[in-house]
């Protein structure tokens, strides 16, 4: 049994100007330990599928479809149902790690609260299991810090007792949304290393939301591209990697930041994405593709399966060489 099965995972905003489907029937699995990239630009619907999955919708938002965790539907779910999972079970961190640390409160009476209140643990072994985990993070001198506040703490550090925090329960997956890009280029392949090395010490399931392509690719065993809440394409890395089959993957892949294009200009995708309020005819990439053509406008690609369980949606035909 595979860990998460998401089905036709929808999720629309009533706003005064109409309705926004900002997630448009996605669907993905994940196997125990497994990572999942979701990589797409600015609003293409990244962190509300995150926020579906734990029950974070704003008040505007509906959800439809079907997400099994272990088996059992987690959409939905009552409140209290929604706290014990979130902690226990699947675990959020955020590109602003203030959004999880209270400002007021040391870090080890917040590392201590959560153990105490989800694990019963006595206050004394809960200190040990917090410093534990603060060395796991790889937070120098561990113990002498678990005295300080979040805002003695730098951005890099803060985001390792976020990450600490939400592996406190020992969570089976991990949701990492943006959770680098606030922090210096350093920084950021230093928590990148770090997430793989809690993948491998801790068997976490992972979800990383991104921008960039590039993040995934040490890190990710699957990619789904998004772009205006739809499933784009969605594979194996090294297929995303090295036979992209979308025009917007393809987009993607050349905006990398490479090492041996130092000093050149990166190639940016033209234009934006589009309003979802009014989405065009046709398929929602096609203002931006070097590949449209007639059909493009007047007809959405389906989201077909082909090959390695991978999933495409665009009319091209991609056994033509370009
Ligand atoms: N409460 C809301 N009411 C109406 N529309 C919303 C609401 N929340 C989000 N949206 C819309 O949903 C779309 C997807 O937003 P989402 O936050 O998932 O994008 P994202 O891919 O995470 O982008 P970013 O990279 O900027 O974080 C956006 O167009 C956004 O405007
Ligand atoms: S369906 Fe057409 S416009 Fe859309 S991505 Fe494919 S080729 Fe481009
Ligand atoms: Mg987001």
């Amino acid at each position: 049994m595979n860990l998460l099965d998401v089905r036709d995972l929808r999720v629309e905003f009533k706003t005064p100007d109409g309705s926004v489907v900002a997630v448009n029937d996605l669907n993905f699995s994940l196997a125990a330990g497994e990572t999942l990239g979701i990589v797409g630009e600015s609003g293409s619907g990244k962190s509300q599928t995150a926020f579906a999955l734990m029950g974070l919708l704003a008040k505007n938002g509906q959800i439809h479809g079907s997400a099994r965790f272990h088996g059992r539907e987690i959409l939905n779910l009552p409140q209290r149902e929604l706290n014990k999972i979130r902690a226990e079970e699947i675990a959020m961190i955020f590109q602003d790690p203030m959004t999880s640390l209270n400002p007021y409160m040391k870090v080890s009476e917040q590392l201590i609260e959560v153990l105490r209140l989800h694990k019963d643990m006595d206050k004394k072994t809960a200190f040990e299991e917090s410093v534990k985990m603060l060395d796991a993070v790889k937070m120098p001198e561990a113990r002498k810090r678990m005295g300080m506040y979040p805002h003695e703490f730098s951005g890099g550090m803060r985001q390792r007792v976020m990450i600490a925090m939400a592996l406190l329960c020992r969570p089976k997956l991990l949701i990492a949304d943006e959770p680098t890009t606030a922090l210096d280029v350093t920084v950021q392949a230093q928590i990148m290393t770090l997430l793989q090395e809690l993948k491998r010490d801790f068997n976490t399931a992972i979800i990383m939301i991104t921008h960039d392509l590039g993040v995934v690719a040490g890190l990710c065993d699957k990619v789904l591209v998004m772009y205006a809440g739809r499933t784009m394409e969605y594979g194996p890395v090294d297929d995303i990697f090295y036979k992209p089959s979308h025009p917007y993957t393809e987009g993607l892949l050349r905006a990398i930041p490479r090492l041996d294009n130092d000093g050149l200009e990166l190639a940016t995708i033209p234009g934006n994405p589009p309003n979802l309020l009014r989405l065009p005819k046709g398929c929602p990439f096609q203002e931006r593709c070097h590949r449209a053509q007639a059909r493009c406008f007047s007809e959405a690609p389906s989201l077909d399966t082909f090959g390695n369980a991978r999933q495409r949606a665009c009319h091209w035909n991609w056994e033509t060489p370009a």
